[in-house]
């Protein structure tokens, strides 16, 4: 029998029916020789997830093949959080980090919710307890707490209400407001509740948690990247230290960051975030041009597809959450599904002169 070299490398005329028109999505940065080594595992991924009524939740930091090729849904947390408390699938394969995985279970408990590795964490999720949110309570008696996603479900279930970086201010000024309060408790991410409180009338006690990827951005970088590149438009994620946001043409989510390329079409773009999200922007705006200094997150990076395909196969990692820190935690998530949603993701835009009132340590 004649040896057919696509066969043996799984490469099969049934994988390339089941994938040709997935590649167009990602041919622009994939080239065709590792697309046909990665094809048939997307196919038996995709079958997969057919075979057991399974979504893939694809957060906006994926690489390409994920986030284009076996992605169903696919945004920044908010958006993320929003379709787990909806999907009718039985099985929710989160491609993302551990504390989206525990959001997606706070809000589907009913559901089997999968990560892929148990190792994809967050630098903010680990830098703060619930014992230390207790011990902030007890030293703001009566002042809100609003807690990032990028946390626990032990720490979710200490607080009032969550917020992501799509709706931080419009969370910080509905908890104050319900709480008859001037003042909020914002944790973990000390630059974030920087950038909020530049943007309210709020006074912000923080903590002094950071995203390891954003902290690393300084003010000197967006001066040399408009230096080296004139006209560049700058968007920048509010994980950024206010210096990184006041150099910037934009900021934003994930999900705003990609809506603003989306509409704008700016000929020259810098973002100012996790690597994959330019790939997977610039797939989808080939007209756009894009500078790529970018810093990686090492857990996001932990989510591969034969990780993917591995969850699927095995049913591993299944992510639980304890009954009642998970009843807990619902209410405080929740709280902020139920707000209105902030339509397009808010736009970062400082005013002058305010910043948090306290960054708290252990
Ligand atoms: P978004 O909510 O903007 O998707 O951000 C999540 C995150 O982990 C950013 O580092
Ligand atoms: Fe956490 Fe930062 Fe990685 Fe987002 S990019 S998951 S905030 S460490």
């Amino acid at each position: 029998m004649a040896y057919d070299a696509d066969a043996a490398s799984g490469y099969t005329d049934e994988v390339r029916a089941k994938t040709d028109h997935l590649y167009p999505l990602v041919e622009a940065k994939i080239p065709r020789f590792e697309w046909e080594l990665i094809a048939p595992t997307i196919a038996r991924i995709n079958d997969l997830k057919a075979e057991k009524n399974a979504v893939i939740l694809a957060h906006n930091y994926m690489t390409p093949e994920i986030f284009a090729c076996v992605g169903d849904i696919r945004g920044d947390s908010l958006q993320l959080a929003r379709e787990a408390a909806k999907t009718d699938a039985q099985v929710i394969v989160q491609a993302g980090v551990h504390f989206m995985a525990e959001t997606s279970k706070i809000l589907a408990p009913e559901k089997t919710v999968l990560i892929p590795s148990m190792e994809a964490g967050c630098s903010l999720a680990s830098s703060i307890t619930g014992a230390d949110v207790r011990l902030l309570k007890q030293r703001y008696p009566g002042v809100p707490v609003v807690t990032y996603v990028n946390t626990t479900a032990e720490v979710k279930a200490e607080t009032d209400i969550c917020c992501t970086s799509s709706n931080a201010v419009q969370v910080c000024e509905h908890a104050a407001r319900e709480a008859g309060t001037d003042t909020v408790i914002l944790i973990p991410d000390q630059f974030l509740a920087r950038n909020v409180a530049a943007m309210t009338d709020l006074k912000v006690v923080t903590w002094a948690g950071a995203c390891e990827v954003h902290e690393r951005f300084t003010a000197e970088d967006i001066r040399e990247i408009r230096a080296g590149n004139p006209g560049v438009t700058v968007l920048a994620h509010p994980e950024c230290p206010p210096e990184v946001l006041a150099e910037a043409d934009f900021a934003g989510s994930t999900a705003a960051m990609s809506n603003y390329v989306k509409d704008e079409q700016p000929k020259n773009v810098v973002l100012i975030t996790e690597c994959s999200m330019s790939d997977n922007v610039a797939l989808e705006n080939p007209g756009v041009d894009f500078v790529r200094p970018c810093n990686l997150c090492p857990h996001m990076k932990r989510i591969t597809l034969e990780g993917i395909l591995h969850s699927l196969e095995t049913g591993e990692h299944e992510v639980t959450v304890d009954p009642v820190i998970a009843a807990r935690a619902r209410e405080a998530v929740q709280r902020m599904i139920d707000l209105p949603s902030p339509g397009a993701p808010a736009r970062f835009e400082a005013k002058a002169g305010r910043d948090v009132i306290s960054v708290e340590h252990r």
